[in-house]
Formats: structure tokens, sequence, C-alpha cells
């Protein structure tokens, strides 16, 4: 499919995926109304919303109803919020800007931040629990996203790319490259392989599908964390919706830091390439995410 249909389509999802969010979260005016006015400004701050998309998308693929996969579509989304607003923290990242706007904690207060990133990551789980009718398909959802959320996914990578920044980075190539992708493989990847593997789950896939599925999402997930570092070297804050050049000021260990920037994109789109193989057994059907995962490693924001 060629990148202008998938960036309409996208466009065309992201509206519902923002409709049912604004369903979902608290209203505004609920009591106490700054905690939901916190949680709402970064939601709505205009992300691509790449991986409920990704989780739709995969449940229509395999045959679902894509309705079936929203809740917990939402939920992966709030989740990643969660994550971003934490990532922006002064005891993080630092940063000023996010999703073209100030940060939560720069537009609030850092207790603010915090409380509305604790409250996005539980209301996630509350949205699947209260939306998702078969409790067996709740349970499955929130093993997925659980997962991929705690120390075993999003939270891992974190502490270890944390651990692993300014003068603690492993002075050894080897030891850094195996930290390295420890960290993309935790703090990026596994919201991917959740997305692929809750739509897939949503419209009851074979394990081959779930399998293979599985495979593109590793591969991309790992593709957007290597594209990321590199559009933080080459992207400007208009593009970004956020400060370029942050990793390096950081000395974080990122794949053109370790690898040098040609290596970085070459390893890019080897992983573009091998995620699209991943989709062979789906053939024409697949076109949608095969070329979701070339937008992955051609963006420029
Ligand atoms: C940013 O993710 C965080 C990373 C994992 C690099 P996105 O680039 O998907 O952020 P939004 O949701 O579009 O703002
Ligand atoms: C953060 O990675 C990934 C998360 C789990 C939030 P980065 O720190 O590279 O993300 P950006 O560049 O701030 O979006
Ligand atoms: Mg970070
Ligand atoms: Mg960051
Ligand atoms: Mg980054």
């Amino acid at each position: 499919m060629p990148l202008a249909e998938l960036l309409d389509t996208l466009s065309e999802t992201r509206k519902l995926i923002d409709d049912a969010l604004e369903r979902f979260l608290p209203p505004e005016d609920a009591y106490p109304t700054g905690i939901h006015k916190a949680m709402r400004y970064s939601v709505f701050a205009g992300g691509k919303r790449l991986r409920p998309a990704l989780m739709l998308w995969t449940c229509e693929l395999c045959g679902g109803d894509a309705n079936l996969a929203m809740p917990p579509a939402c939920a992966l989304e709030m989740i990643h919020t969660y994550s971003l607003i934490h990532d922006d923290l002064p005891a993080i990242d630092d940063d000023d800007l996010r999703r073209g706007r100030p940060t939560c904690h720069k537009q609030f207060d850092e207790a603010a931040a915090i409380l509305a990133g604790d409250a996005l990551l539980t209301h996630a789980f509350i949205v699947i629990v209260e939306h998702v009718a078969d409790p067996s398909l709740a349970k499955r959802f929130i093993a997925e996203i659980g997962r991929a959320s705690g120390t075993g996914g999003i939270i891992g990578g974190q502490v270890v790319d944390i651990e692993a920044s300014g003068s603690n980075a492993p002075a050894r190539r080897a030891d850094a490259a195996g930290t390295l992708h420890y960290i993309h493989t935790h703090k990026t990847v596994p919201p991917f392989v959740a997305a692929v593997r809750c739509g897939a789950i949503a419209a009851d896939a074979s394990d081959a599908d779930i399998d293979a599925l599985t495979r593109y999402a590793e591969d991309i997930g790992l593709a957007f964390q290597v594209a990321d570092d590199i559009l933080d070297v080459e992207g400007t804050a208009e593009e970004l919706g956020k400060t370029p050049g942050k990793d390096a000021a950081a000395a974080k260990l990122t794949y053109p830091a370790l690898f040098g920037m040609a290596e970085a994109k070459a390893k890019a789109r080897a992983l573009v390439e091998s995620a699209i193989h991943a989709l062979d057994r789906f053939g024409q059907r697949a076109s949608l995410l095969a070329s979701l995962a070339r937008f992955i490693v051609e963006r420029k924001g």
C-alpha cells in the first residue's frame, strides 16, 4: 500500500480511537478535576496512535470485529501516554516538550504529572474490565498488556536505560551492545507485541497467525526505537514535537551512538524487511501492516 493511503487510513483510524478515548476517560469536570484535566491534556496532545491502530488493524486482518479490540487498544494508548509523561519527568529524561506541547509536569506540576501517569496506568485496566464483556477475553488482554508494561517490559527497559546513561555506560562494546538490545527490546518492543497479540486474540486467530504477527511486531518495535534514536539526531523540534539532541546530551546508549549513523540506518531497514517477511502467510491482505513497517523507519516525526 502506498504511503499516502496508509496515512489516510491512519487518520481515519485515529478518529475512531480518539472518540473511544473520549468515552473511556473520566470527564474533565469530574471531581477531583485537576487530575482528569492533566490525564486528558497528555492523551489528547496529538500522538500518532500507532499502537492502538496496529491492534485494530491486526484484529481486522485476522477476520475479527475491530470494535472488540477497541477497549484494549485504548488501554494500551493510555499506558503509552503514561509512560511518556513519566519518561519526561526531571528524574528521568527531563524534557519540556512532548507531542508539540509543554510536557505534563511543565504545564501542571511534577506531582500532577506523576499522579496523572499513575491514573492512566490504573484506568487502562479498568477500561478493559468494564468494556470487554467476555471475562476470559478480558483476562487475556490484561495478561498481554500487563506483561508488556511491567519489569519484563517498559519498566525493565526504562530502568536499564537510566542505569546505562551518562558515565554509567558499559565500557566494553560487547557489553554495551547487549545492554542496548535489552533496553530497546524492553522499553519499546513489548507494547507493539501486545498490540498485535491482543488484536489477533480478539479475532480468535490461530496460534500460527499469532506467532507470525508476534515476529512482525518484534521487528517493527525494534525498528521503531532505532528510528526514534536516529530522529533524535536528525529531526527538528517542529517535526518531532519533542526536543531533539537530548540523547547525546544525556549520553544515552542508542544505536547511532554505539554503531554510528550508517549502521543504525542499515539496521532499521533490515528490521523492516524482516518484519514484512514475517507477514508472508497473510499475502496481499497484510499490505496495510507492511506499509506501516516502512512508515516506521521513513517517518520524520
Ligand atoms: C515515543 O513514541 C516513545 C518511544 C517509544 C520512542 P511515539 O513516537 O509513538 O509517540 P506518540 O504517541 O506519537 O507521541
Ligand atoms: C522512551 O524512550 C520509551 C518509553 C518507554 C517511554 P525515549 O526516551 O527515547 O522516548 P522519547 O524520545 O522521549 O519519546
Ligand atoms: Mg527515555
Ligand atoms: Mg525520553
Ligand atoms: Mg527517544
